[in-house]
């Protein structure tokens, strides 16, 4: 396996290429994990999948099964999913509410917050374990911080606030929080999961990729031209039919109507890219019109109106997150190897709408996310591709200069594309992953040479 210094690091990244290794080489997935995953900020979950004590979640952290639960003081707390006596995995559900963790090998069991609650045969260690240890447990996780209900969690002791590494981009939080009526939203209706055979990063390259729908696309784009817009009988058809037509925008479009924003850590969000105002679109659906009205009792008009008015499509949330703020969509990316990948895709219900906007939703996660998509499984087959292309060693170096040259400043301490088809997304991504891999970051203790 090849030895990584920071020097050779510096090589795969320049300004308008990559090296193709950062796709396939287990050495550098391994670096990732290591210097990435398990050092910055990592969504774990939102506030309202552990509404109650004793709820629990089950996910991971990069590659560590980790579990965020809501403990009897009140607070959220996220342990390492592993049994301090043999290392079990003890927490094996997905979701659920409990009074104790218990292994399932041995009997060991834990409080909700982690600490030990009851080891068998205690007697039996003498004063050879000590229960008040804070390692003799399933370990919390040193660092978790919620922003407006979403939790991110830090296996470094140390480094720079939630905030901090947020920076802008915390607006598109904002974005899927504002929309609620009644300012809070919550995770609803399940959880659609999908794998490829490709790295990790690809997924959330795609998600702000403008200038592929056109051709991955190509065959939902030509058949929804030829629908009816109310094809299908349970009302969802407009949207799906409006979605998959969008796809087929021309560059001309792409290039004067929508935009891309980049910030520091890695994030970025891709303008709306629909032609279709919404305020136009909501005066011809009463449903819409129900949820303005609702919006405006409890938000006032002007801010009910400005809330509407922010149009933003996918933003990232380097590097395991990609979410859509219009449609209530929130996809957590799980790097499993080099070469696999799972993707979790949930949806939030706005409290305070009318029920048919999370019908919509639904609707709308059918269309992009739903493992019987026409559209999802476009993505993941040209994910696989990479995967075989790479495999053929031919050229050595990705190319990352679309755009590269017509870049700006943005007023939040960002950069944005000229237009939506810069690939300053990509560019923006590896500037982060560069100084996360090299402990460049201001702030992140430097790594291991
Ligand atoms: S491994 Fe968990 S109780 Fe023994
Ligand atoms: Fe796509």
């Amino acid at each position: 396996m090849p030895d990584y210094s920071t020097q050779s690091l510096a090589r795969l990244v320049q300004p308008d290429r990559v090296h193709r290794n950062l796709y396939t080489d287990p050495a550098i997935f391994a670096l990732e994990m290591e210097r990435i995953f398990e050092r910055i900020w990592i969504y774990v979950g939102h506030e309202s999948q552990v509404r109650n004590p004793g709820d629990f979640f089950a996910t991971r952290i990069g590659t560590k099964p980790v579990v965020m639960s809501r403990h009897s003081d009140g607070r959220v707390y996220v342990v390492h999913n592993q049994c301090a006596h043999r290392g079990v995995q003890v927490v094996a559900e997905d979701s659920g509410n409990a009074q104790e963790f218990r292994c399932c090998y041995h009997g060991w069991s834990y409080h909700t917050d982690g600490r030990i609650k009851n080891i068998p045969l205690r007697h039996a260690y003498g004063a050879r374990v000590d229960v008040n240890d804070p390692k003799l447990a399933m370990v919390q996780v040193p660092r978790v911080q919620s922003y407006r209900g979403f939790v991110f969690a830090s296996l470094a002791p140390t480094g720079p606030s939630l905030e901090d590494f947020l920076g802008h981009i915390a607006t598109s939080l904002d974005d899927m929080v504002d929309r609620a009526p009644d300012g809070e939203i919550e995770i609803a209706g399940g959880v659609f999961k999908h794998g490829y055979d490709g790295n990790w990063k690809l997924y959330l390259e795609n998600l702000l990729d403008a200038a592929h729908p056109l051709f991955v696309h190509q065959s939902s784009i030509e058949a929804a031209k030829v629908q009816d817009d109310a094809v299908a009988s349970d009302g969802s058809g407009e949207i799906a039919i409006r979605q998959m037509r969008q796809n087929g925008a021309s560059y001309g479009f792409w290039e004067s109507q929508v935009g891309i924003w980049t910030y520091p850590n890695g994030h970025a969000f891709l303008g709306d890219y629909h032609d279709d105002a919404k305020l136009v679109a909501a005066m011809k659906d009463p449903n819409f019109r129900d949820y303005i009205e609702a919006l405006e009792a409890k938000k006032g008009k002007a801010e009910a109106q400005r809330i509407l008015e922010v149009r933003r499509w996918n933003t990232n949330i380097y590097p395991n997150v990609s979410f859509m703020s219009q449609f209530q969509q929130f996809r957590v990316v799980h790097p499993i190897s080099v070469d696999r990948t799972v993707v979790y895709t949930y949806n939030f219900r706005l409290k305070g709408a009318p029920e048919r906007m999370f019908r919509n939703t639904i609707a709308f996660a059918n269309v992009v996310n739903g493992t019987g998509s026409l559209v999802l499984t476009d993505d993941l087959e040209t994910y696989g591709r990479v995967g075989v292309g790479l495999a053929s060693a031919g050229a050595e170096w990705l190319n990352i200069a679309r755009g590269a040259d017509t870049d700006k400043p943005d007023a939040h301490n960002g950069r944005r594309g000229k237009n939506s088809t810069s690939e300053i997304y990509l560019r923006n991504m590896y500037e982060a992953w560069l100084q996360y891999m090299t402990g460049t970051k201001p702030g992140l203790a430097a790594a291991a040479e």
